[in-house]
């Protein structure tokens, strides 16, 4: 048996492989549209963007490049004391592009909030948030989401480029822990 039959009994189904194919496919398109032909910065925050970035920007007719936040703020960062930190290891041009930050899971919303600010100052001609999921009700204050796939429940949800552990990334599709 595959490694990944033996891991899918471990799960319930959130979101399956179909339907969030689906949903990108839109938000790619939503995405086009809305930057009708200006080049665009895809910003990944790491690791957790990494399976649905991948796909997004192939629904994506425009012209882009691609980098990676390389770090994001813990829990205990100060966000002064937070610097961007790109795969890279260069902070690539921001001034006057407009940046797509692309996450897997707003929970809290601390992190992508950090990370607009933080991107902001570095004058771009935009900024916004891209996400595969949004939690809603977790949010602490207002949260600036541009473009989500999906909104889920006050869950911890595993697959699709998301971890427990370090583990589950590579689920095809969205799911939760079973409780069985
Ligand atoms: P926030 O700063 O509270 O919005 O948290 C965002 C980060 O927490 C994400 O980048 C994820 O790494 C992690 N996270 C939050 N919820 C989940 C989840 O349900 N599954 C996996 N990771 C999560
Ligand atoms: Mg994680």
């Amino acid at each position: 048996m595959s490694e990944n039959r033996n891991q899918l009994q471990q799960f319930d189904l959130i979101l399956d492989q179909d339907r969030i194919a689906r949903r990108i496919a839109e938000m790619g398109k939503q995405i086009t549209s809305d930057y009708s032909d200006e080049p665009v910065l895809v910003v990944g925050v790491l690791k957790g963007s990494f399976v649905f970035l991948a796909d997004l920007i192939r629904q994506i007719d425009l012209p882009l490049e691609v980098d990676f936040i390389a770090s994001t703020p813990g829990e205990d960062t100060d966000p002064d004391e937070y610097e961007l930190e790109f795969a890279s290891g260069e902070l690539p041009p921001i001034k006057g592009r407009h940046v797509l930050i692309v996450e897997g899971v707003v929970d809290t919303g601390r992190t992508v909030n950090l990370l607009l600010g933080k991107i902001r100052q570095l004058e771009p001609a935009s900024a916004h948030i891209v996400t595969l999921l949004d939690k809603p009700g977790s949010h602490r204050g207002r949260v600036e989401v541009k473009y989500k796939g999906f909104t889920v429940g006050n869950e911890f949800v595993i697959g699709f480029g998301l971890d427990n552990a370090q583990k589950y990334r590579n689920l095809p599709f969205v799911g939760r822990m079973a409780d069985r």
